[in-house]
């Protein structure tokens, strides 16, 4: 009998598929197969250690283009509402590369199994939610890959294979913090267009992108406490180190503020100042 694959070389299957009905069909596969696993004791599914790409396999279609080469969109429009959704089916099939990508590169690292758990269900969601995706927009008469996408969502990851903490304060705590902060008025185009498909998928996502957010400061805050550093001042250093550029406000502090992230982590890297509370 062969050994089953480790957790490690599962997300690294999942890296190196390159269509994204195919590597979200495994994806969704093996976090059900690590979360069988994880019901037995002892879980026969070892962590293992992996060598993952340093770039994901992608499929032909989207084309990839760097952001100021992607057109702008007019979100009044049919047109434009489909370009939105493609670039949320986008940011969706990176995001289950990156879910994956944090398993595998540092699968060497000596964390709590509960740490590989979170990102598989995190991983697992994230394919959830593309598919949905991909489902409204086959609905709209269009499909992902059928216009160009950002090139330059992988970047925070390469720059940070080595570097743990500056993973989680730049992916979950930055970048997918953002997402909390688009989503409610996205929502809303949707809904005064009437794609009740579309508003659905995106609430879902809305509701389960705080646990990813979560994840990353709950993560975050360990390894800190680990080194017994202070999680806010590492944390503006590490997302001045590594995220070019200010963060955009306005905040959705409340769900920030679910997800474990309090507003003097992310005013003081902003692009203006606090306004006065009150005011
Ligand atoms: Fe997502
Ligand atoms: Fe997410």
């Amino acid at each position: 009998m062969t050994a089953p694959l480790t957790l490690a070389q599962m997300a690294t299957q999942v890296l190196t598929t390159a269509d994204g009905k195919a590597k979200t069909d495994l994806s969704r596969s093996h976090a059900a197969t690590w979360f069988a696993a994880r019901q037995q004791d002892p879980c026969p599914i070892e962590i293992g250690t992996a060598q993952p790409p340093l770039h994901p396999a992608r499929p032909e279609h989207p084309e990839l283009l760097s952001p100021r080469d992607v057109p702008k969109r007019k979100p009044g429009s049919e047109a434009g509402r489909i370009a939105m959704l493609h670039a949320v089916a986008h940011i969706e099939l990176n995001a289950v590369d990156l879910h994956w990508d944090i398993i595998a590169r540092f699968s060497h690292v000596p964390l709590p199994v509960g740490f590989f758990d979170d990102w598989v269900k995190a991983a697992d969601e994230e394919s959830k939610h593309f598919r949905l995706i991909c489902d409204c927009l086959e609905s709209l008469g269009s499909h992902y890959g059928a216009l160009p996408a950002h090139r330059g969502m992988w970047k925070a990851t390469e720059d940070t294979v080595d570097d743990l903490m500056g993973r989680l304060a730049v992916v979950p705590m930055v970048l997918e913090a953002r997402g909390l902060d688009v989503t409610p008025s996205m929502i809303k185009i949707f809904k005064q267009a009437k794609l009740t498909q579309a508003v659905e998928a995106l609430e879902v996502i809305y509701s389960e992108e705080v646990s990813h957010v979560a994840y990353g400061s709950k993560w975050f805050y360990f390894l800190c406490g680990r080194e017994n550093l202070d999680p806010k001042e590492v944390f503006h250093q590490l997302v001045r180190k590594y995220f070019r550029g200010a963060l955009k406000p306005p905040f959705n502090e409340e769900k920030r503020a679910d997800a474990g992230i309090p507003p003097d982590f992310y005013w003081p890297l902003a692009d203006t100042v606090k306004p006065m509370q009150g005011l």
